[in-house]
């Protein structure tokens, strides 16, 4: 099945308040295990920078996680940002900064960042490369990577049997965004034709029947 591609940036209200009041303790949580697995540093006190942030779940659940961080979250959806700062505990906010800028044009606090982590944010862009791009821009050497985002089902019927199967209790305008997400997502090979264009070497993991873990160190 082709790619079919979704607007790029939820800006429309009644999309970022569902998406924002969604229910993704399941996914988000797997993510910020991971996450967790692989920095392996709970006092880490560096700059992460979160990639498509959008509401700020995982913006929150990092700077909870790592409390000595600071984390720069840049979404180009000001509704979403709005979300975010509605949504922001006063305790976090003097280390957690939400960013409005589109990737890959958006100039950030700083040059580099020993964290980089997104979520979701791939499946939304036209140009992949956007996002390598601006992994590529803002790493340095021993930057890590934490990327996931959906992998895109082998066929309309399965796409539709993942919105039952997952998102069958919540509102139809959330069901019907994640049955666009899966079909502009990309494929586990697409992803790693991607990643050789972009000359980034990192790992590429199917962790669900949907979801796909990209890992790394830049070196
Ligand atoms: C599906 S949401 C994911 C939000 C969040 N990371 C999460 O996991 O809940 C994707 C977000 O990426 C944003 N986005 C899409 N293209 C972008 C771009 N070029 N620059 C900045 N943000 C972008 C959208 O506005 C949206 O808020």
């Amino acid at each position: 099945m082709k790619r079919i591609l979704e607007p790029e940036l939820m800006v429309d209200e009644h999309q970022v308040k569902a998406y924002a009041q969604a229910d993704f303790e399941t996914p988000h949580q797997d993510f910020m295990r991971r996450l967790s697995t692989l920095i392996n540093e709970p006092d880490f006190s560096g700059t992460a920078l979160d990639l498509g942030c959008g509401p700020g779940d995982i913006s929150f659940r990092f700077a909870k996680s790592f409390p000595l961080s600071t984390t720069h979250a840049v979404d180009g959806s000001q509704p979403m940002l709005n979300a975010a700062l509605a949504a922001l505990n006063p305790d976090l906010a003097p280390r957690l900064h939400f960013i409005h800028g589109l990737l890959p044009h958006v100039i950030l606090p700083q040059s580099n960042y020993e964290i980089i982590f997104s979520n979701s944010l791939l499946h939304h862009l036209p140009e992949p490369q956007v996002l390598w791009q601006t992994v590529k821009n803002y790493a340095r050497p021993g930057t890590r990577i934490i990327i996931m985002d959906l992998l895109r089902p082998a066929n309309l019927a399965l796409a539709q049997k993942m919105v039952q199967d997952y998102t069958a209790n919540e509102p139809e305008i959330l069901q019907r965004d994640f049955y666009h997400s899966l079909l502009a997502a990309f494929s586990l090979e697409e992803i790693s034709t991607q990643l050789v264009e972009a000359d980034l070497k990192l790992h590429l993991e199917q962790i669900s029947d949907r979801h796909v873990f990209i890992t790394g160190v830049i070196r």
